[in-house]
């Protein structure tokens, strides 16, 4: 069995104040009534403060990015062990936000996932095609690239404790989604391409979907037998939407 795991990606949003507030609301809300695994991803400069509110809580508390390097001259970055000080346990690596304005390739989050797991962290990989490159039905080809690119080399151990989420780009904050079926092909299709590489991390590695997730579309989406879970961005921001679809589950 694997777990169902719903993660929040705040993205860049959540001052000290307003993770307060978020975070009061999620766990006012009490533990989900179903067996997920939640995971909230606010901004660095919010980490402490949220592993502090969050601290014995249903909640874990994950980034949403890493450095590839261990430490030294690297302005502007935040490496494993800086997570780990102040309690993250997953790390969303490769976004496509930061594909797209970030320029980073597979290359590099595959250096991110392994440094990831070297220290403990578990990485939650994202892939996911464009609109165009759906529009031209490539993409089986897009997303088996990404997938095999960001997990070369990583040990079968390694591939085990690692979480994929398939973003459709052309869903993210769109309040497009892509329909159950739609979404649950890509996924099927990936875990094939995951049995490739590992037979039996293909059947543990959790497949979350992202991409407008919502309280509404999330029962429908988790439905599906190849989707373990949901990476939710905009609806994230609010406490009820939140806990609305982690108890869509
Ligand atoms: P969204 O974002 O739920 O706002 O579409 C999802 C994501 O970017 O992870």
């Amino acid at each position: 069995m694997r777990p169902i795991i719903i993660a929040g990606n705040w993205k860049m949003n959540g001052t000290i104040a307003e993770t307060e507030t978020l975070l009061q609301g999620l766990l006012e809300a009490g533990a989900p009534s179903s067996n997920a695994t939640m995971i909230v991803c606010p901004p660095f400069t919010a980490l402490y403060r949220a592993s502090q509110l969050l601290e014995g809580s249903h909640i874990a508390l994950g980034a949403q990015d890493m450095s590839q390097h261990e430490k030294g001259a690297y302005t502007g970055e935040v490496s494993a062990e800086m997570l780990l000080t102040v309690s993250v346990r997953y790390v969303i690596l490769g976004h496509s936000e930061r594909r797209q304005y970030h320029a980073e390739s597979d290359q590099l989050v595959n250096a991110k996932a392994k440094a990831a797991l070297s220290a403990g962290l578990i990485p939650i990989i994202c892939i996911g095609e464009t609109l165009t490159e759906r529009e031209e039905g490539r993409t089986e080809e897009v997303v088996a690239g990404q997938l095999e690119g960001s997990l070369a080399g990583l040990t079968a151990d390694q591939l085990k404790k690692s979480i994929l989420a398939y973003e459709p780009v052309w869903a993210i904050g769109t309040g497009k989604t892509a329909t159950p079926d739609m979404a649950q092909a890509v996924h099927k299709f990936l875990r094939s391409r995951l049995a490739g590489i590992d037979k039996e991390a293909a059947t543990l590695i959790p497949i979350l979907y992202g991409g407008s997730v919502k309280p509404g579309n999330a029962g429908d989406l988790l439905g599906q037998p190849d989707i373990d879970g949901a990476l939710v961005g905009g609806a994230s921001l609010k406490a009820a939407d939140f806990c609305g679809i982690v108890n869509a589950v």
